[in-house]
């Protein structure tokens, strides 16, 4: 008996930085363990803004490739790409139909999205949380593990169903986000959301040095100007990583040593540094591995995208004759 059906998804954009890994990734290996599990490649989002031809195939393939490296596994959960299941897209056209544009152009990721991307403000980046909603409704799932960035989307989706709820019966339920206790992590700058656009981030698959350049000119207590000035780790992004990747040892450590100025920001970069490695050091390897072996990646997410057709047809089917529609005669 597993605890409910939980459901996400992550871009293709090339890169899995950390704010990824830890406000989801790393959540969903845990939860692949008491619920049935559907995660996601949402290339239909990732064509949103404007992108390369030639290298979306390739970071598809690498977002398979690193979810695999990290420990989601394509026998204990479904694993598959959005384009795949055409279902998806056919629910958000009848969401499309119930739902205010007001609704949609309130989102802050429009805005921010829009205002980044002033050529190319299209119908599909204001119309993402719907396919967003879609996503998630489709299977019926009942949580939705994310960042804290997301939690406005899936506040639309309870609303989506709700409103197809209140219109044409009883269909949907209302899905909960699940956060971890680090759903926000901040770029090297210290300022911003860590986010692939912003180039303020550490992908988990870079190189060694490049990780320890990017994290040794990170941002850490502006006030704390010179090496003897106490800091304060509350305000420190790399404290905030520090949580996630060190031992309680050195946490509590660097807690009492910052702030009385007895540690300097490099020494804490360092034990960071070495700490962070030794997570990341075998995910690596094993992406390495993986990229040698690319169908077994294109064998799970094939077996992920037929097992959710199957699941997507019979709920479409559903939403079709309560909508008022026929029925697909098979
Ligand atoms: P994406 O690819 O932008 O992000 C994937 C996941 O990473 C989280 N995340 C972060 N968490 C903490 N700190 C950060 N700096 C940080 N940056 C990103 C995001 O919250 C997300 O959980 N819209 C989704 C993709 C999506 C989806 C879905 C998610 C499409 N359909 C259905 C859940 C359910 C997104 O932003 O992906």
């Amino acid at each position: 008996m597993t605890k409910g059906r939980i459901f996400s998804g992550i871009q293709p954009t090339g890169i899995i930085h950390l704010g990824n890994y830890v406000g989801a990734i790393q959540q969903w290996v845990k939860l692949m363990h008491d619920y049935d599990c559907i995660y996601c490649i949402v290339d239909y989002h990732a064509i949103t803004i404007e992108y390369d031809r030639q290298s979306l195939r390739d970071n598809i393939m690498e977002a398979g490739v690193t979810l695999i490296a990290c420990g989601i596994d394509p026998e204990r959960c479904t694993l598959f790409v959005q384009s795949q299941v055409p279902e998806h897209t056919e629910l958000a056209w009848i969401f499309n139909c119930i739902t205010p544009i007001g609704d949609l152009e309130r989102m802050t990721q429009f805005k921010e999205k829009s205002a980044q991307h002033r050529e190319h403000i299209n119908m599909g980046l204001l119309d993402y949380p719907v396919l967003q909603a879609a996503d998630i409704l489709i299977y019926k799932a009942g949580f939705v593990p994310v960042g804290e960035d997301q939690v406005q989307h899936i506040e639309l989706t309870r609303r989506t169903a709700r409103r197809f709820n209140n219109r044409f019966g009883e269909t949907f339920p209302e899905p909960q986000e699940i956060l971890t206790p680090t759903s926000r992590i901040m770029g090297t700058d210290g300022k911003t959301k860590m986010s692939k656009s912003l180039n303020n981030y550490i992908g988990i698959l870079e190189p060694p040095d490049v990780i320890w350049e990017k994290l040794r000119t990170s941002v850490t207590d502006e006030n704390r100007k010179r090496r003897n000035d106490p800091g304060n780790p509350d305000i420190c992004n790399l404290f905030t990583i520090h949580k996630v990747f060190s031992a309680p040892e050195d946490i509590a450590r660097i807690n009492r040593a910052c702030r009385s100025a007895e540690i300097g920001c490099i020494e804490c970069k360092k034990i960071l540094f070495n700490n962070l490695m030794a997570h990341l050091a075998p995910i690596q390897q094993s992406a390495a591995k993986l990229r040698d072996k690319p169908e077994l990646v294109i064998d799970a997410l094939d077996e992920g995208a037929r097992r959710c057709r199957e699941m997507a047809a019979q709920v479409m089917d559903e939403v079709r004759i309560k909508v008022g529609l026929l029925p697909c005669t098979k």
